[in-house]
């Protein structure tokens, strides 16, 4: 049952632990009585931290996801709630207009143009600095403050200008762009500057933290070797109170104090054992039953669950699985796929222009060859709760994920930790932050349409022998790297004093060379690539 009651919070600046995410992890609702109240959401990070929330007296800041909500600080499952309020005008410039419109199209690899507008970019300024501000007023002194995502890439820096005692993390959840995109961005070295007040900056992939370096080393010329980066202090307060990530470097022309910071991948995951958990549950397994029958008892159900966004490939999906019905490779009496596409971001125009096309491409496949009783896709333009989901991963043979770009793909993770059966095959963008991981899906190039259908024509064919090695093998690691080993590892890495993780500073000045080397011929390397 949702709840949701106010006002035992404690006062502003006694919390130790502090997270800041554009969105707090409730959704408003309505209760039968017409009474308004908050439900948790049914993400991964709430669950994540709600422990460590719990242990450290922790609260949490962010937009209750309503216009001009400017609702108290109140307590929610045990979790203290501090809301941001944003009008309708930063929702626009802010939300919908910068982060929506200009850094996601541009950190997924501009597969959608990115607007530059500095109205927009001067909003992000104004918002990030009042997240920083409520922040900073709610800190215990010496606590510690993680910051998610890239709707607030502003506040590590602005945090640490105000509160130098603080201990502050950053964990970006979409990808970080090759510096020949990233470069496109007008305030592209305001951006790497308020990241650095972090330390520790946490990424997806490896190649996301590499991409940063690489940025940092080009915009400001720091020295960024594997996973530290030594940024310059300037300010005497930086130097007296944050002085065990503070250590002397030689270099020519005089002593330098640098603060180091560590930039590194931490791969997200999911509450595995509680889709596994769900999965076993009676009631769930008979809907997923019934989710078959209802759907003609195919032999074959393909499955693909996204939020209704131009990252995930979805018209790929589609165009492959079109053509394997008008190839006669297949037949709508066999195999049916179910979409289930989640309302998202809908007053942004690309947004809209996605809906579209998808709508149109789904009544075409479907007017050309569903028939009475078999319908060729069974579209979903709605969000369900984590029940139905599970019963909906237990109903599908297969599961295809062809995101163009993504930071790492929960879908993906818990679709297999939902599969204790060892059952199920799962084909999986090598676009997406989750196939560095799961290497035993099905991994594909969704851009080739040819490759896609083989791979989802070889899903079909597999034998179980098969399907249960890679499955295992996925489970395996979904179970060991869970979403507590990837807050408690990042969390750890925050507690570390990162001159432990330096390198030695006898080789600074040739490393700095071979690094230059390594920068160009990256470049070089992308450059030949987008030829
Ligand atoms: C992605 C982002 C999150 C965001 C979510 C939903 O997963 O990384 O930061 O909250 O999408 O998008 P929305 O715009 O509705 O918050």
């Amino acid at each position: 049952m949702p709840s949701s009651d106010s006002s035992s919070a404690p006062l502003a600046g006694e919390f130790d632990f502090v997270v800041v995410s554009n969105r707090l992890p409730v959704d408003r609702i309505t209760d039968e009585n017409g009474e308004p109240s908050f439900r948790t959401s049914p993400g991964g990070l709430v669950t994540a931290l709600e422990p460590v929330m719990r242990e450290a007296d922790g609260a949490w800041i962010g937009w209750t996801g309503s216009a001009d909500d400017h609702a108290e600080p109140f307590e929610h499952d045990g979790i203290h709630l501090l809301p941001v309020a944003l009008s309708d005008t930063d929702i626009e410039l802010y939300y919908e207009g910068f982060s929506n419109d200009t850094l996601w199209p541009l950190y997924h690899d501009v597969i959608a143009p990115p607007a530059y507008h500095r109205e927009w970019w001067e909003r992000y300024v104004i918002v990030n600095q009042r997240f920083a501000d409520r922040a900073a007023e709610a800190t215990a002194e010496g606590g510690t403050v993680w910051v998610q995502d890239y709707q607030l890439q502003l506040v590590p820096k602005m945090l640490r200008e105000k509160r130098p005692d603080l201990t502050i993390g950053f964990f970006n959840h979409i990808p970080f762009p090759a510096y020949g995109i990233y470069s496109q961005l007008p305030w592209r070295t305001q951006i790497i500057q308020g990241l650095l007040g972090a330390d520790v900056i946490g990424f997806q992939r490896t190649a996301d933290a590499g991409n940063f370096s690489r940025a940092v080393r080009r915009l400001l010329g720091y020295q960024a070797k594997g996973t530290v980066i030594d940024v310059p202090v300037e300010a005497e307060s930086d130097v007296a109170s944050a002085k065990h990530r503070i250590s002397s470097v030689g270099r020519a022309g005089g002593d330098k104090l640098v603060r180091t910071v560590v930039a590194k991948a931490f791969p997200i995951s999911i509450d595995a054992a509680r889709y596994e958990e769900l999965a076993r549950r009676p009631d769930i397994q008979a809907r997923a039953k019934e989710i078959r029958d209802g759907l003609g008892n195919p032999k074959v159900v393909m499955l693909g669950v996204d939020r209704l966004d131009y990252t995930k490939g979805i018209g790929h999906r589609l165009k492959a699985f079109g053509e394997l019905l008008a190839d006669k490779t297949i037949e709508v009496e066999d195999v049916t796929l179910v979409q289930v596409a989640s309302p998202s971001r809908e007053r942004v125009q690309t947004y809209q222009t996605l809906r579209d096309e998808i709508e149109l491409t789904v009544g075409r496949i479907n007017g050309d060859y569903s028939t009475i009783s078999h319908t060729a896709i069974s579209y979903l333009h709605h969000g369900y709760p984590r029940e139905e989901m599970v019963a909906l991963y237990l109903a599908a043979d297969i599961m295809l994920v062809t995101a163009l770009r993504d930071g790492m793909n929960l879908v993906a993770k818990e679709y297999v930790a939902s599969r204790f059966d060892n059952d199920g095959v799962l084909v999986l963008s090598e676009f997406a932050g989750a196939s560095d991981e799961l290497r035993t899906a099905l991994r594909v190039n969704p851009h080739d349409i040819e490759g896609l259908k083989e791979a989802m024509l070889q899903a079909t064919a597999m034998t179980k022998a098969e399907r249960s090695r890679r499955m295992r093998a996925m489970r395996k690691r979904v179970q060991e790297n869970d979403v507590a080993r990837w807050s408690s590892s990042f969390l750890a890495a925050l507690a570390t004093p990162s001159d432990d993780l330096a390198l030695p500073k006898a080789n600074l000045r040739m490393q700095t060379r071979s690094e230059a080397r390594q920068d160009e011929r990256t470049e070089a390397r992308e450059i030949e690539e987008t030829q």
